[in-house]
């Protein structure tokens, strides 16, 4: 059984709210804990660009994000948690997508669009303002999606048309090229509430009404403290329907507690004692992830270690794809260019093949054998087979080119010898795709 892949990104584009928590951080935390799924998340930095041109909100707005995910327990052991900017394949892959994507598609991307509409509205040009990157925002998120073959993207309503996209990407490549991407589908999470913010309205930073996840206690008290409530006295009995209040306590509290508020609000509580309650409450989720996230800010070498790792581990998924997707679409060495074009996959350099070994001076080495047995590439020595294992796998994936960058650790090859080599890489690469 094929784990179900799931893959999620957040723009880094602003500090965390407990609007953000509810919605996307705790659940998205939890189902990353379930048996049998495969779980990417990653710091959707590129898509930052589009909206911000402020270097350092960008570098601060990603630290707050990976500390926050971190401290609100995301394993990056156990998931793959990574910065899209560290996967340079990413944005290689959005220009193979942009070059089978319609234009006219992305003319009808809702973002786009509102736009578009605010400025013909305004009587201006209509696209006043509008950065290409803003165009081509969904071609960057179908590269993010399609890189890793996600099965699941779990987005909110606004995300979906996205999502459709990136499956007609996948669609119309795989036409072209043959099936390598798996159409991707959209969950939507219609049990996780959208949090009301301080003034009623949902918790947003264009409203300007959020309270921040890691808010200081003393902060967090202050806030809430502020959250909107109506002039009833206390022991007036209150309403629970529309107060901001009380949707914010039930997204934190259990059945019981609610219960209890319910009942609270009906034998008049006073709004002061209601906000107490609700500051208690949510400080008692809060407090262990904040000190965890304090001292994960405080120490950004550790997070940046854990980024540099994760985007190693979706590397190893990205490089050999690209080098396929490469292949595929003919972007390849031109060593080989004149054999028959319509051959099929059976080549001779089909069974060509690497062997690994260790020889007696306890050194491992690999070459690569052709179909004779007669060795058409040697290696020197390597203290360790991951090392060796490792310039195979780069020698697959990036042919000539590694065989170039390699020299010094293979034994030589006269030029005909080179061109043979590179010639049986690409067919080998060609016969994987
Ligand atoms: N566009 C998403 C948002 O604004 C962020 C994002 C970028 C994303 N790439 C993605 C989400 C890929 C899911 C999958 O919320």
């Amino acid at each position: 059984m094929h784990p179900t892949r799931f893959l999620t990104g957040i723009t880094t584009s602003g500090t965390p709210h407990l609007g953000n928590y509810v919605g996307s951080i705790r659940p998205s935390v939890r189902a990353s804990q379930a048996p049998d799924v495969e779980s990417y998340y990653f710091l959707a930095d590129y898509h930052a660009l589009i909206k911000i041109d402020e270097p350092a909100r960008i570098q601060r707005s990603t630290l707050e994000i990976a500390a926050s995910w971190l401290a609100c327990g995301l394993d990056p052991q156990r998931v793959v948690f990574y910065r899209q900017s560290d996967v340079p394949e990413i944005p290689e892959l959005t220009w193979f997508l942009t070059c089978v994507t319609g234009k006219g598609v992305l003319n009808r991307a809702h973002a786009y669009k509102a736009a578009v509409d605010k400025n013909t509205a305004a009587n201006a040009d209509p696209d006043a303002d509008v950065n290409v990157g803003l165009f081509m925002y969904p071609v960057l998120m179908g590269a993010d999606i399609l890189m890793f073959n996600a099965h699941k993207v779990p987005v909110g309503r606004d995300q979906v048309q996205h999502i459709e996209m990136a499956r007609d990407m996948a669609n119309s490549f795989n036409h072209r090229y043959g099936e390598h991407f798996v159409p991707p589908q959209a969950v939507i999470e219609e049990s996780v509430a959208t949090l009301p913010g301080l003034d009623g309205r949902k918790m947003s930073k264009s409203y300007d009404n959020t309270i921040p996840l890691f808010a200081p206690r003393e902060q967090l008290k202050k806030l809430i403290a502020g959250i909107k409530t109506d002039s009833r006295a206390p022991g007036e009995a209150k309403d629970t329907e529309g107060s901001a209040l009380f949707q914010i306590y039930q997204a934190f509290a259990s059945e019981a507690e609610t219960q209890a508020l319910r009942q609270a609000y009906a034998n008049g509580i006073a709004w002061g004692e209601a906000k107490d309650l609700l500051f208690e409450r949510i400080d008692r989720e809060i407090a262990p992830m904040r000190d965890a996230y304090e001292a994960l800010i405080h120490n950004p070498e550790r997070i940046e270690a854990i980024l540099q790792k994760g985007a190693a581990k979706a590397r190893q998924i990205s490089m050999p794809f690209m080098g396929r997707l490469r292949q595929a679409v003919g972007l390849r060495s031109l060593v080989g260019a004149t054999a028959d074009v319509t051959r099929t996959k059976t080549s001779k350099a089909a069974v060509a093949a690497f062997k690994q070994y260790r020889e007696k001076d306890g050194q491992f080495y690999f070459k690569l054998v052709g179909a004779q047995g007669d060795v058409l590439l040697q290696s020197r020595a390597y203290a360790s087979p991951q090392v060796a294992g490792q310039r195979i796998a780069q020698l697959q994936q990036q042919g000539d080119t590694a065989l170039r960058a390699l020299a010094n650790e293979l034994e030589p090859l006269d030029a005909a010898a080179h061109a043979a080599v590179a010639a049986t890489l690409a067919d080998m690469a060609a016969a994987n795709a």
